[in-house]
């Protein structure tokens, strides 16, 4: 394809354009930067618009604004629906980045900014695969983008959005690239992604901060408390304690657990990359099934008291802690939610007042290697990659991928790029330079397998 060629021509291109949407600090959690996600939308449908689509729109939603663009090249041709999303998560804590998050930077061949690979330097890949297609006139299918401001919140408003727009969005296949491989080596293709429960504990002692020499040993620490509590919720072989929790779990049949465990994993890299002496999980379980097919809980943030320079002898009269769970096939995450929740509020000791918030929640999802779509994209990989990408589950969501299966009757392709070293929601989040040019180069490919498959 004359398109491969222009890819690597217009790389220098392309990494400034994207660093020009790296500097817009789109970040979907925080209200204060509602400017910046906005400015991101309309940056995108600008690039759309020069690509060459035929219409491209910001549509409006109770939230951040959905970009929707497309190109029509006749009836007769299969549609691809990409999807990814705009927004990224806070960049905090600042103090941890060696550069600052919304000055992107390329170090060791490597862009460094939030939103680098999740998801913008990823979903970007999709627009100039796009612009190279049909600045050569090689564009084989007929194409909708759907690029949303709201992954990293839910993307409560994008299912309402699909469910009001299945006529729109009918397609032959959804291509989202927003995960990873296992390595530039060893090239992968995700076939699960887990669901996901998250809310919020409060949990109230006295009516007020109390001296805790005064009162300490005679009245209830409700941080003592509240780690009592989420320390309750596993057991020692790292079981979660929490009634019927397990009841819908799809368990995976003997055979299914010595095929994922054919996918190359070292353990003790896998250790010395995080710097841990040691793994831990369920029991009865390998690290590729705790994090690929079981459910886990985790607190993400715990607060109280006093964090702030020297020493305040103080009993606190609150502690808040954010507990969200990871979800696994069959396992209804609004069901879940129920069940933590009423379980966190009966385990409560009399001495305290707990409230439990949920937060967002979302489904798992399992992806069929057996479509048009995964071979498709399974031959790009040996076209561009030189090798056949091994199938694996991840342990992150992408809620919307299930709502897609349910709403729209159709299945994702995950065609993402990210290693595990790029740090996505963590400082310093990165992205290959080789990484972003060769996932170009894959999606062009994707296209025209997926064209000849119709
Ligand atoms: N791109 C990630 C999900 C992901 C990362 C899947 C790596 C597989 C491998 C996505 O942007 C994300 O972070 N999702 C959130 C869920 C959302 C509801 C906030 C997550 O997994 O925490
Ligand atoms: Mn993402
Ligand atoms: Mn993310």
């Amino acid at each position: 394809m004359k398109a491969i060629n222009y890819i690597s021509d217009n790389k220098q291109r392309f990494l400034d354009e994207l660093f020009d949407l790296l500097r817009i600090p789109s970040v979907s959690a925080d209200s204060k930067f509602d400017g910046d996600v906005r400015k991101a939308a309309e940056f995108i449908k600008e690039k759309f618009e020069s690509a060459g689509v035929d219409k491209a729109e910001i549509c409006e939603t109770a939230g951040h604004p959905v970009v929707y663009a497309e190109k029509m090249v006749d009836a007769s041709l299969p549609t691809v629906l990409v999807y990814g999303h705009y927004d990224v998560q806070p960049a905090d804590p600042y103090e941890l980045w060696d550069s600052p998050p919304f000055e992107p930077v390329i170090k060791n061949d490597k862009i460094y900014a939030r939103g680098a690979c999740d998801d913008k330097g990823q979903m970007y890949m999709h627009v100039k695969a796009f612009e190279a297609m049909m600045a050569n006139d090689e564009l084989p299918c007929n194409v909708k983008f759907m690029i949303e401001g709201e992954e990293e919140v839910g993307s409560e408003n994008l299912g309402v959005f699909v469910k009001a727009n299945k006529e729109k969005l009918k397609a032959d296949v959804i291509v989202i690239s927003d995960t990873g491989i296992i390595s530039n080596d060893c090239p992968s293709m995700t076939v699960g992604l887990r669901g996901l429960s998250y809310l919020e504990v409060e949990v109230v002692g006295p009516n007020r901060d109390l001296h805790s020499g005064m009162y300490g040993g005679a009245v209830g620490n409700p941080i003592n408390t509240l780690c009592d509590m989420i320390s309750s919720l596993i057991d020692e072989k790292g079981h979660i304690t929490i009634p019927g929790f397990y009841d819908k779990v799809l368990e995976l049949t003997q055979a299914e657990r010595e095929a994922m465990a054919k996918a190359p994993f070292d353990l003790e890299e896998y250790k010395k990359e995080l710097d841990i002496a040691d793994v831990k999980g369920e029991e009865g379980f390998t690290t590729l099934e705790r994090i690929g097919i079981r459910p886990t809980l985790d607190v993400n943030g715990i607060w109280g008291g006093y964090t702030g320079e020297g020493a305040k002898t103080v009993l606190p009269s609150k502690a808040y802690a954010k507990i969200s769970t990871r979800l696994v096939p069959n396992q209804n995450s609004d069901e879940i939610t129920e069940l933590v929740k009423n379980h966190i509020e009966s385990i409560a000791p009399a001495h305290v007042k707990v409230k439990v918030t949920p937060h967002h929640g979302g489904e798992a999802a399992v992806i069929p290697t057996d479509s048009d779509g995964f071979r498709a994209a399974s031959k790009a990989f040996v076209q561009a990659w030189g090798k056949e990408p091994i199938p694996m589950r991840d342990g992150g969501s992408i809620p919307i991928v299930a709502l897609f299966q349910d709403v729209l009757g159709l299945d994702s392709v995950m065609l993402g790029f990210g290693l595990d070293e790029d740090a996505i929601h963590s400082p310093n989040e990165s992205y290959g330079v080789f990484n972003y040019m060769k996932g170009i180069e894959t999606i062009t490919w994707f296209y025209k397998y997926f064209a000849e498959t119709k």
